[in-house]
């Protein structure tokens, strides 16, 4: 009924399977026994060769994965399974410790490779829409990337070979297909990849079970524990998605029992567009090690760290003072920037009058999970002092230092627009190509603008650029929204590389991107999933 108020053909057909298509179950149960896989119909070896890899294979070759998207049902809540969509992976050469499996989560493996590894990925759609996935942070050849264009049909597959270059961190894998990443991601597409490397074995963080992943999101169910997406249509597309429960690693009340010892967590905002202002309840400081490209120079602390749709955020936590038995929560802070003026009241209203006030606004306090101190440590851990080289970009070193390329955000019609476009397949427009090995300064602007009524201008837009990990340079804000900024931005963590980072109302965000060893067809686009599905995206092309 309510789905009837979204008009795109794309997204019914969609919203109709959360109600209908998931429920036939069982017609995927076969999907990766047998050699069905081996035998399909693989892309052409052609879509291979076009760009070379950039370090050679070494002596790490021959691991092959699966990967398949699956329906399948999954307990999450009391009282009946929910049905979920996810991925599901098989190693089928190399060693099986690659892919490791969250248990009893709708979340895909969590993949642990190292870097220069090189890895065949063999993709499964066995989904009813088409769907490709995209490794979130990598850098990769063009048709490696998965852009929306390599969507593969229900049914087919699509194969990776690629050799992981970047360097140590915590990245991640999800849909891409034109207009449906959002709803993908929401019924349970994405999963982790971990990339390790010497640099890393040396800064001596806490390893196997000490190293934790946490991908945060959020979720809405209805009576029949069925996920709802979108549940006030139009609304919900305009803002981005908000859940109403918390999950972490797929699970609503997430407990992490530990040991009195030291933790390095790896923390996911999987979310579809909910931005997270993470502390931990106390007021202990965050101790921060790594953003989305990996390790940090040396330990940060923050009072709270502010995690937008996409990013990653490591910490290094020590439970060692405290007492055995006791509980330490990880929760989001209140902050009142996005969502507010105009849209935020329009929201309001309509949430109302749709029954859906009991939903968690971006902005609300809530807990995110708790700790449970529960056994003596075994080992004793110091903080590192160093953790990794950075080699810094310099501002005069760009092409463009006095004129950055700028990218003006905001909402048109109801959707998010980039310099006043929406995305087009393969269009590229002149301001969009850039050359080869050139390290250049690009500005996202959320300044509002070309928009009457609904206020452009009052949300965070998470920008995220393909195939690069960039610097933050600088950040400004205007004036007038100066006070709702200081709620969170003392918890931007820009040491570090980064591939998405978060925009707040009014600011302007200048980053320093280098485009080395590929050329081709990238895109960058607004991480609200809803606001990307619905044209808040772009291509841009590197040019030798
Ligand atoms: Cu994580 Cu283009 O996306
Ligand atoms: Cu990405
Ligand atoms: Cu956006």
């Amino acid at each position: 009924m309510k789905s009837k108020s979204i008009s795109r053909r794309d997204f019914l057909r969609t919203a109709g399977v959360g109600t209908a298509v998931l429920f036939t179950g069982g017609t995927f149960a076969n999907l990766l026994s047998g050699c069905s896989l081996a035998e399909e119909a693989v892309r052409p070896a052609a879509t291979l060769q076009s760009t070379p890899l950039r370090s050679s294979p070494a002596n790490l070759t021959g691991l092959e994965i699966a990967l398949s998207a699956i329906e399948d049902r999954v307990d999450i809540l009391p009282g009946g399974a929910t049905p979920v969509w996810r991925y599901q992976g098989e190693v089928l050469k190399g060693a099986a410790s690659v892919l490791q499996t969250l248990p009893g989560s709708y979340l895909g493996p969590v993949l642990r490779l190292r870097r220069g590894q090189q890895v065949r990925v063999q993709f499964n759609n066995a989904l009813i829409d088409p769907s490709i996935i995209h490794w979130h942070g990598l850098h990769l050849p063009e048709d490696m990337d998965g852009h929306p264009r390599y969507a593969v049909p229900a049914g087919q597959n699509y194969t990776y070979e690629f050799t992981v270059n970047n360097r140590a961190g915590t990245y991640w894998f999800h849909p891409h297909p034109h207009q449906l990443t959002g709803p993908q991601v929401y019924y349970g597409l994405a999963g982790l990849f971990l990339v390790s490397d010497e640099e890393e074995d040396e800064a001596g963080l806490p390893i196997g079970e000490y190293d934790i992943p946490l991908v945060i999101q959020d979720r809405t169910f209805d009576a029949d524990n069925r996920l709802v997406y979108l549940p006030n249509g139009m609304m919900d597309q305009m803002n981005g998605f908000l859940g109403d429960r918390i999950l972490v690693n797929g699970k609503p009340d997430f407990t992490l029992p530990v040991e009195a010892g030291v933790y390095r967590l790896r923390l996911l905002n999987g979310s579809n567009s909910r931005v997270y202002k993470l502390a931990w309840e106390d007021g202990l400081p965050l101790v921060v090690i790594a953003t989305d490209g990996g390790l940090l120079e040396k330990p940060i602390k923050r009072d709270y760290v502010t995690l937008g749709p996409g990013e990653r955020i490591e910490l290094w936590a020590d439970f060692s003072e405290r007492r055995l038995g006791s509980d330490m929560r990880l929760v989001s802070l209140p902050f009142t920037a996005g969502g507010g003026g105009m849209m935020g009241g329009m929201m309001g209203g309509m949430g109302g009058m749709m029954g859906n006030s009991g939903a968690l606004p971006n902005g609300a306090r809530f807990e995110v999970l708790r700790v449970r101190i529960e056994k003596k440590a075994s080992e004793r851990h110091l903080l590192p002092e160093k953790l990794s080289t950075i080699s810094r970009y310099q501002l005069k070193d760009s092409v463009n230092a006095r004129k950055p390329r700028n990218f003006d955000l905001f909402m048109q019609q109801m959707t998010g627009t980039i310099n006043g476009r929406r995305f087009q397949m393969d269009a590229v427009a002149d301001d969009e190509v850039v050359r080869l090995n050139d390290l250049e300064v690009w500005q996202f602007a959320n300044l509002g603008g070309g928009m009457g009524m609904m206020g452009g201008g009052s949300l965070p837009h998470p920008m995220h650029i393909h195939g690069v990990q960039f610097q933050v340079l600088e950040r400004q804000v205007e004036q007038a929204f100066r006070s709702e900024y200081r709620t969170v931005s003392a918890g931007f963590v820009d040491e570090g590389w980064k591939d998405t980072v978060l925009v707040m109302p009014g600011e302007r965000v200048r980053v320093l991107i280098k485009f080395d060893d590929y050329t081709g067809l990238y895109l960058y686009h607004c991480h609200n999933l809803e606001h990307e599905d619905a044209g808040m995206m772009r291509n841009y092309r590197v040019k030798a």
